[in-house]
């Protein structure tokens, strides 16, 4: 099949390349000339595993080509994707134009029949307008179809060729055909191709997002309260975890949720509820938790060092939202660290992937060092925001020696309380006994 994939961020990137590998020649188009030159000569723009090789093969075989032109993108897929950004507004609704200029444009540029696809996480009714634009600009035959991606960064790759379902939001049955002829070969396994009306795959995405957000939320809630009364959140997380209905997996308390769609997510569906006169109260408490969340490392540092933090040196290990990749937005570490030099810090700071994008950010108030040891010389702390696998067994001797006092603020709750003990360390994680 011929696809189009209008906007080359990190969903549209992700499904016009894996796409691609199942045949079907696509066509990626962006604004950003600069960016379209770089992938044309094999550069993927943002780090995510694997996605290298699937991009590189697919160039190679002539399936997956680039372009800066619309009415090209128009004319070339059967099927058009729209994967452009829905940013937060001020209000914390999703901002639509950009989806709805390109809406727009596709309706001056459209000759013949093309299904059209919101890729992007939009509120629920917008496929509605969506249609409505492109129809006061043409009488062309069109279908605009609700396909909302569940790709977690770090996993984009293999989420989207096995995925757990594919949500189809259509009204018409010669789109719903095209959608699962093209998703058909994701799905051999046996996993689910759910088709239903445009508004309920338009909800389904923010209703998913934001109960993973709150399941999270309420892990953190039930360990901060683990603190108070002296109980342990892991061995609470494993006795719950057990209960088929409630699963293992989201139940990792941590420094709060970040990222690209959660926190956007959960306060999109809120607003969308305010303005339907809903009021999502469930959503409000998750929104002011996980913002509170996000600060609780530093009451615990400043008691440690009975409130006088100036001139005091700290590593920081982690600083993307989550583990394999470079995304900082919204990430935990972010807050810590702002919270950490306003209060006269220095912060020494490792990670293995996001040290580009915190640079541009931070400039040249932080310490960039190259290995999480380096990031541990002659501090008076360490403070764990991100758990790569790397910091998981790190060489406790080393880190003595380099430290000058050995004290660990882990976020993430990465090690063994006895093992922490018997090296001797003071230890403060989250919903757990400190050490020390
Ligand atoms: C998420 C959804 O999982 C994906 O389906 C959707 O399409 C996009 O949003 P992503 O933002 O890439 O994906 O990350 P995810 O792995 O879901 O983690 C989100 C946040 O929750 C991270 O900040 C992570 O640290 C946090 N988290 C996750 C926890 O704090 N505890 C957990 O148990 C799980």
């Amino acid at each position: 099949m011929k696809i189009s994939v209008i906007g080359t961020g990190y969903v549209g990137l992700v499904t016009g390349t894996c796409l691609a590998e199942t045949g079907n020649e696509v066509l990626c188009i962006d604004i950003n000339e600069e960016k379209v030159k770089q992938m044309q000569e094999g550069i993927v723009p943002i780090y995510e595993p694997h996605l290298d090789v699937l991009f590189e093969r697919n160039i190679k075989a002539g399936r997956l080509t680039f372009s800066t032109s619309l009415e090209e993108g128009v004319n070339h897929g059967d099927i058009i994707f729209l994967a452009l950004p829905t940013p937060e507004d001020e209000d914390g609704s999703a901002d639509l134009s950009y989806v709805l200029g390109a809406a727009k444009d596709i309706g001056q540029l459209i000759k013949d029949y093309k299904v059209i696809v919101d890729k992007s996480t939009v509120p629920v009714g917008t496929a509605n307008k969506v249609t409505e634009v492109i129809s006061k600009e043409t009488n062309v035959d069109f279908d605009v179809v609700s396909n909302p991606e569940f790709l977690r960064e770090g996993f984009a790759v293999d989420d989207f060729l096995k995925p757990e379902r594919i949500v189809i939001g259509s009204s018409s049955d010669k789109a719903t055909n095209l959608m699962e002829k093209l998703y058909k070969p994701f799905v051999r396994s046996g996993n689910p191709i759910i088709v239903m009306d445009e508004k309920s795959a338009e909800l389904t995405k923010y209703a998913a997002n934001s109960f993973l957000a709150a399941k999270i939320t309420f892990m953190n809630e039930i360990a901060n309260f683990c603190e108070k009364v002296g109980a342990d959140v892991d061995m609470v997380r494993r006795g719950m975890g057990t209960d088929s209905r409630i699963g293992k997996r989201f139940l990792f308390p941590g420094i709060g949720y970040g990222g690209s769609c959660f926190p956007k997510d959960v306060k999109a569906l809120h607003k969308s509820g305010k303005d339907n006169n809903y009021n999502f109260q469930i959503l409000d408490s998750v929104i002011q938790i996980n913002n509170k969340q996000k600060t609780i490392l530093l009451p615990r540092i400043e008691s440690y060092f009975e409130g006088d933090l100036k001139g005091k040196t700290f590593a920081i290990w982690g600083l993307a939202f989550k583990p394999e990749t470079d995304d900082i937005r919204e990430a935990p570490s972010i807050y810590i660290m702002e919270q950490l030099l306003e209060k006269g810090a220095k912060l020494q700071v490792f990670d293995p992937e996001a040290m580009p994008n915190i640079k541009k950010r931070f400039g040249d108030t932080l310490q960039y060092v190259d290995n999480m040891y380096a990031a541990t010389k002659q501090v008076d702390a360490l403070i764990i925001c991100t758990e790569w696998s790397i910091f998981r067994t790190p060489d406790f001797d080393k880190l003595k020696a380099n430290m000058n006092t050995p004290v660990i603020f882990d976020g993430r709750n990465l090690y063994d309380l006895e093992d922490v003990k018997n090296q001797g360390f003071y230890y403060s994680s989250i919903g757990r006994k400190t050490i020390g």
